[in-house]
């Protein structure tokens, strides 16, 4: 049997009151990742023959995000999810069993869907809606049973007050004999209405005595749908408890899961300690037995084992092992810290290989250079990669001694082993085991101090 999905993500979403032009609600992110591509990574663990994505406002965003995944099809004008799931029409002609399901249910996931299909298929269904029961059942379908049969999908504006009692709704999720869905559309589609819904699809196969079970899952969050910022919010929640969950049965200790925010591509091994406040998102790995946070935020990091980072604002970096980081460590893009590396309070780090055992204690800026081991980088240094146009870069070799205040102008090498005085300016190569000193010489005057407090103290009496 051949199985097809169709993931209606057309509207514009209304109800999230953007003023972004072109921005879909489906394209809207749940911890960094758009709310479709959930749907999409469900629906890409399962076998389908054809994945169609229908796509109206926004187009190109859609597109943009769904096209790794299936094909994209156009619905000109959004006239309700039943004329949504008719523009995927290339399927019309095809045997097999059809899963609709909409771009803002981003909790489904793929073990659900595969249940529904069983059902599906196992109870040789024309059709089969997901139910499920929630607490609040406002704006939902409710499903309304006679007996263990499914009867009727009321929509919330047909609600009467006994209906709107109704616990037990669509999830906007169905299973389809893909033959029969589609004829019938043709004839639903024929009649005049504003909107067309797919609700009423199943509603009109009811009355045509077809065969249409409603298949209800246990766990309510999955249902959740995102109509408006409110329920992005509880969506991302839900999202957000899943995860963190995940990874304390993994063997991970969250201090305070509440305040920490793990993307769905970051991957936590064991004994790693999440202290509060710490977002880590995009696709990262954190090893084994690090002491995260208190917070940090990290974007698209790769961290090793027994590092201790805390305060730190790290992206686009590697950070090998047993470092100490922080607080408050800022890398931009390509940075990499070596092993048994210590940055501390108040640094900035851009595109710097930063050498096993070196250390980095307070207040510089180190952008554009090779650090090599062993090297101390001294409180205030900063290396001027950027004369307004260019970038350059610069190398410092092993064992070398920044003194505090050192400014370096790249490019320039600094050899192994090499001694920079305090305060020194660099614009020169430093060969190694050499020391540079630049700056100017100092000039004692003798008892100067005192004059020049008596003189400032006679301008302010004037
Ligand atoms: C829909 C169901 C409701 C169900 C709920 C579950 C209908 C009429 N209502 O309501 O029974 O309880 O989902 O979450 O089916 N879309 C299009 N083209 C359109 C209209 C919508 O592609 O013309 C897409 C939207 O982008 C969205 C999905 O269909 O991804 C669902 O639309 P939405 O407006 O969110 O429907 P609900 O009001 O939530
Ligand atoms: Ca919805």
């Amino acid at each position: 049997m051949q199985r097809f999905a169709i993931i209606l993500a057309a509207g514009k979403g209304t109800r999230m009151k953007s003023n972004i032009e072109g921005m879909p609600k489906v394209a809207f992110p749940l911890l960094g990742k758009p709310m479709i591509c959930y749907v999409l990574d469900a629906l890409s663990g399962l076998r389908f023959d054809k994945l169609c994505v229908i796509a109206g406002y926004g187009k190109e965003t859609v597109a943009s995000l769904a096209s790794p995944y299936g094909e994209i099809f156009t619905q000109e004008e959004q006239k309700g999810t039943a004329d949504a799931v008719s523009a995927a029409r290339a399927l019309a002609d095809k045997e097999g069993v059809t899963l609709v399901c909409s771009g803002d249910t981003p909790l489904l996931t793929d073990r659900t869907i595969e249940a529904l299909l069983l059902a599906h298929e196992t109870n040789h269904n024309d059709a089969t809606v997901l139910t499920s029961l929630v607490r609040d059942p406002y704006g939902y379908g409710r499903i309304k049973r006679n007996g263990a049969a499914l009867e009727r999908i009321v929509s919330q504006k047909e609600c009467t007050p006994e209906l709107s009692a109704i616990h037990e709704v669509n999830t906007g999720v169905y299973a389809f004999d893909n033959h029969l869905l589609f004829s019938a559309l043709d004839r639903y589609l024929a009649l005049p209405a504003k909107e067309y819904h797919l609700s009423d699809i199943v509603n009109a196969l009811i009355n045509d005595g077809r065969r249409v079970g409603a298949f209800a899952i246990g766990d309510d969050t999955e249902a959740l749908s995102v109509n408006d910022r409110y329920q992005l919010s509880v969506a991302t929640k839900a999202l957000r408890e899943r995860i963190n969950k995940r990874w304390m049965i993994h063997g991970v200790t969250f201090e305070d899961p509440d305040t920490a925010y793990v993307g769905p591509e970051v991957k936590l091994s064991r004994d790693t300690v999440i202290r509060s406040g710490v977002h880590i998102y995009g696709k990262s790995t954190i090893g084994h037995q690090n002491v995260i946070g208190p917070d940090c935020y990290f974007e698209n990091v790769t961290i090793g084992e027994r590092n201790k980072i805390q305060y730190c604002h790290l992206v686009d970096t590697i950070v090998d092992d047993d470092t100490d980081l922080g607080p408050y460590f800022r890398t931009r893009k390509g940075v990499h810290i070596h092993s048994k590396a210590h940055v501390g309070n108040f640094n900035e780090m851009k595109n710097v290989e930063f050498g096993e055992g070196s250390k980095c204690a307070h207040l510089s800026y180190l952008g554009d250079a090779d650090i090599g081991e062993g090297v101390n980088v001294g409180c205030g240094t900063i290396i001027a990669n950027y004369d307004g146009v260019n970038k350059f870069r610069s190398a410092i070799g092993d064992r070398v001694f920044l003194g505090s205040g050192s400014t370096i102008i790249s490019p320039v090498h600094i050899g192994d082993e090499a001694f920079v005085a305090a305060g020194s300016t660099v614009n020169k190569d430093v060969p190694s085991g050499d020391m540079a000193i630049a700056r100017a010489h100092q000039e004692n005057k003798p008892g100067y101090a005192k004059v020049l407090k008596e003189k400032a103290l006679a301008k302010k009496k004037k």
